[in-house]
């Protein structure tokens, strides 16, 4: 019966990885998907996590019971507060649902579909370019995607002009889809006083943000800095969503760990929203898994565990900050043609290069160079050892 079923294209960005997999030449790099690697080159789990999960296997009171179907009450609570800030008086109103979710992706899922069947407006507009699963979500969840400029190639930089004017002709209502921080795959953020005049514009249309937040703590080395622009929305008292993810700030990417935090206009509407999430979850996968959400819990709510987080993610934001700037040095060093000057200003795991599919397909085959067919490369995944063989195959590219 199944004899018909085409064979499906591998994923643009985890296809990457198989790709790199199957090559068996040692010089290889994988500079595909976003995920951080050491200076060996290795992944990393983080001290405070393996220190996190030693607290839990010894603890003997813990069970493996199912959990709620909104997850784990202090990892919500806690969350909330992470991306909000301590003080935010939407946490002190009690106007904000969190529910633990399947890492980002999970957390925009469940989001969407609960705005396909409980809000008025079924579009969306995302930024062009954007994370590649990023329309597939919202097409499976029965919201329509429209796109809004957001990068300039000639610039390399953001195209703020495109993005107000896409933004100002958009339906009143329709939902916008706002990266936190260190865009993906571009790397490019509006400045402060940008979010400011993208907040203005959207509340005067009634335009309901959606944040993804999946880089908090990496773009500028700093938690709160990283969440200013959710926090400038969620200042004004009105209404947004967030998807939050530790998958790269705590490096619990296989642990699939998340949450969709829902801002209200009041305690009454949060918890009608929730009830209403929970319908979402139950017929989806029933309830969350235990495990990545105790390890977030039990480091956030540890002051001492907190702050050694945030020394070892500032670690992690540091090592790509160098990179790019060894990149950087390397290149201006070979004397490649072009302004490469966007790889120090781009921010967050990912440089968006400006090379094209074709000089791309070139350095996979030549120097066994992995990446994205858009130019989209993993500083993350970059090391100094690393950083010449990148360079030579980029020089390459450009001169060839
Ligand atoms: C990426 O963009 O590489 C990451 O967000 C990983 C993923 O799931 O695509």
């Amino acid at each position: 019966v199944f004899s018909n079923v085409a064979r499906a294209p591998e994923d643009p960005i985890l296809g990457v990885t198989v790709a790199y997999n199957n090559d068996p030449n040692p010089v290889k790099i994988n500079l595909g998907v976003g995920a951080y690697r050491t200076e060996e080159g290795k992944p990393l789990v983080l001290d405070v996590v393996r220190k996190a999960e030693q607290l839990l296997v010894n603890d003997p009171s813990r069970v493996k019971e199912y959990i709620p179907i909104v997850g784990i009450a202090d990892f919500n609570k806690l969350s909330a507060k992470l991306i909000l800030g301590a003080d935010s008086p939407a946490i002190k109103e009690n106007r904000v649902a969190t529910i633990q979710c399947l890492s980002g992706t999970g957390s925009l899922r469940v989001g969407a579909e609960f705005l396909k069947k409980h809000y008025h407006q079924g579009v969306i507009y995302i930024p062009k370019p954007t994370w590649g699963n990023h329309p597939k979500v919202f097409n499976l969840a029965g919201l329509s995607v429209e796109y809004f400029r957001y990068y300039d190639p000639a610039t390399r930089g953001l195209d703020f002009k495109g993005l107000l004017e896409d933004l100002g002709a958009a339906p009143s209502g329709a939902i916008v889809l706002l990266h936190a921080c260190a865009h993906n795959p571009t790397g490019v953020d509006p400045t402060s006083e940008q979010w400011e005049q993208i907040r203005q514009l959207m509340r005067s249309k009634s335009l309901l943000p959606f944040f993804d937040s999946a880089y908090q703590g990496f773009a500028s080395g700093s938690l709160d800095t990283d969440a200013q622009s959710v926090r400038t929305f969620v200042a004004d008292g009105g209404e947004c969503l967030i998807a939050q993810s530790y998958a790269k700030n705590m490096g619990l990417y296989g642990e699939r760990v998340g949450a969709l935090s829902i801002v209200c206009k009041s305690a009454d509407v949060a918890s009608k929203v929730e009830s209403q999430v929970k319908l979402v979850v139950r017929p989806m996968y029933s309830s969350p898994p235990i495990h990545g959400a105790s390890i977030v819990a039990t480091i956030l709510k540890s002051s001492d565990m907190y702050n050694n987080w945030t020394i070892e993610l500032k670690e992690m934001a540091d090592r790509i900050k160098s990179m790019r700037q060894q990149l950087f040095e390397a290149i201006q060093a070979r004397g490649t043609p072009g302004d490469w000057t966007h790889i120090i200003k781009q921010i967050g795991m990912f440089t968006f290069t400006g090379l094209n599919k074709e000089q791309v397909e070139f350095m996979t085959k030549e120097f066994h160079i992995y990446m994205t067919s858009d130019g989209r490369i993993s500083m993350a995944g970059l090391s100094s050892k690393t950083v010449p063989h990148l360079a030579d195959a980029m020089h390459a590219a450009v001169t060839r």
